[in-house]
């Protein structure tokens, strides 16, 4: 069986309280319940892991090379600028899937900036909680 990893960067942990409008309402908790639950019914184990700092997530790539087939990330603000976390997912040789909530296109200009896309597999942005449900089934088809 597939065993994949959704990695949260910072703030994510807010989801709910921040900035609803742009985020939506949806609890944290149950946006990763729905996430494991589409998971396993498309046959695939999940498990979640979220942090606010960038040492924390690119260690957790570098164990993920090991345990899992692939990983779903929101690296939230990182994604702007972190070349750290874009040389940790070019050097683990598993498949990254970069999503995002919001349009990042359609925001800031730093938002429409990815320093992460051109080392991801794919990218999936402004299609609300959907985005991480179909960087989810874009694993299950790899
Ligand atoms: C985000 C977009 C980023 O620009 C922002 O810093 C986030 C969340 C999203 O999911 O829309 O923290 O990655």
């Amino acid at each position: 069986m597939k065993k994949i990893l959704v990695i949260h960067g910072p703030n994510l942990n807010l989801l709910g309280e921040r900035e609803p409008g742009i985020y939506g309402d949806m609890n944290f908790n149950t946006l990763n319940e729905n996430i494991v639950k589409r998971a396993n019914e498309l046959g695939m184990e999940c498990d979640v892991f979220q942090s606010n700092h960038e040492g924390a997530i690119i260690d957790k790539l570098h164990e993920a090379r090991t345990e899992y087939f692939g990983v779903v990330l929101n690296a939230g603000a990182y994604t702007h600028y972190s070349y750290a976390i874009r040389d940790a997912i070019a050097a683990v040789k598993i498949p990254v899937i970069e999503v995002h909530i919001s349009n990042v296109f359609a925001r800031d200009g730093f938002r429409s900036n990815s320093v992460i896309a051109p080392v991801c597999k794919g990218s999936i942005s402004g299609l609300g909680y959907a985005s991480y449900y179909l960087g989810v089934q874009a694993l299950a088809e790899l």
